[in-house]
């Protein structure tokens, strides 16, 4: 373990950790080592670029808070949220297709009634959404919990609003006795992700642009199945082949019909024009989940 060199000193660094007692934790620690290793012997980085490394990730670090989180978001734009995701969801038939929580989800909102209006006093073009939520490839589910929270049309969620007291265009409703939900909301909006930090300096100096194409964010919770985090993106909206966290996938991109003034499915009477989403998902069962870990 003397004269180390930089062939040599990747396996005398594996040596040091081969007594880890936790097999996860042996595996990720060599994982790590080897493929950090590697990316050094590639890289092959000055002093300078391995200052401004460790700078950086000090900044990043320094930049979060109980509200902001500047390592989800590095780990979201590096594409490494996506990848997580894709590992941790590989999906049944009928189930709907995952994607990233991201930073703006709040706990324990208040539950509405199914049908309420979430976008009340809010300006933006109307939206109806219905749905159901069901066993992918099999029964609804009801009294599913969903939450649901949107961007409002500047592209801000309500915890980026100090001034707003309470929730706003966010919400949690419980499916039907036939796992059926429907609520009034507004469009949502393209927004650019937090780019006043690390992130962002990023990003500008990559050249790449911090924008999400518009979606409605859903949480869907029911007994004996996983839960499933994804969003609804609005079809011909701009960003959808950019997303500046990868996040988008073709079967969750729907069409927001225009609607003109009239009768909406709930009987609401909408006087201007109006838009309506039809969504029905599927959740994968905890069931399936467990006869295929027993095979
Ligand atoms: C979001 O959709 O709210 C989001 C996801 C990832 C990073 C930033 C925002
Ligand atoms: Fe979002």
């Amino acid at each position: 373990m003397r004269d180390l060199n930089e062939h040599t000193i990747t396996s005398a660094v594996l040596e040091r950790f081969a007594g880890t007692p936790d097999a996860r934790l042996k595996a990720v620690m060599a994982g790590l080592v080897t493929h950090l290793h590697n990316f050094v012997r590639d890289v092959e980085p000055t002093f300078d670029d391995w200052q401004h490394a460790i700078t950086y990730l000090t900044r990043t670090g320094q930049m979060c808070s109980d509200t902001r989180q500047e390592f989800i978001l590095l780990s979201d734009v590096l594409g490494v949220s996506m990848l997580v995701d894709a590992i941790n969801h590989r999906m049944p038939e009928g189930a709907t297709e995952t994607t990233v929580l991201g930073p703006f989800h709040v706990m324990d909102v208040p539950f509405v009634p199914n049908g309420a209006d979430i976008g009340a006093g809010t300006v933006g073009e109307r939206l109806f959404v219905q749905g159901s939520v069901s066993s992918a490839g099999g029964a609804p589910l009801p009294g599913a919990v969903l939450e649901i929270w949107q961007s409002d049309s500047d592209g801000f969620y309500d915890v980026q609003r100090p001034e707003l007291e309470g929730p706003a265009l966010r919400t949690r409703l419980r499916a039907d006795g036939q796992g059926r939900f429907c609520f009034w909301s507004i469009m949502p909006t393209a927004y650019p992700i937090p780019d006043d930090g690390p992130v962002g300096d990023l990003l500008a100096a990559t050249k790449r642009h911090p924008w999400r194409p518009a979606h409605l964010h859903f949480m869907i919770s029911a007994d004996g199945h996983e839960q499933l985090v994804t969003h609804i993106f609005v079809a011909g909206g701009p960003y959808l082949d950019s997303d500046a966290v990868f996040g988008v996938k073709e079967s969750l991109i729907q069409e927001f019909s225009h609607q003109a003034p009239g009768r909406a499915p709930d009987g609401t009477q909408v006087d201007g024009p109006w838009r309506m989403l039809s969504y029905d998902f599927g959740l994968k069962s905890l069931h399936a989940l467990a006869l295929a870990v027993q095979d």
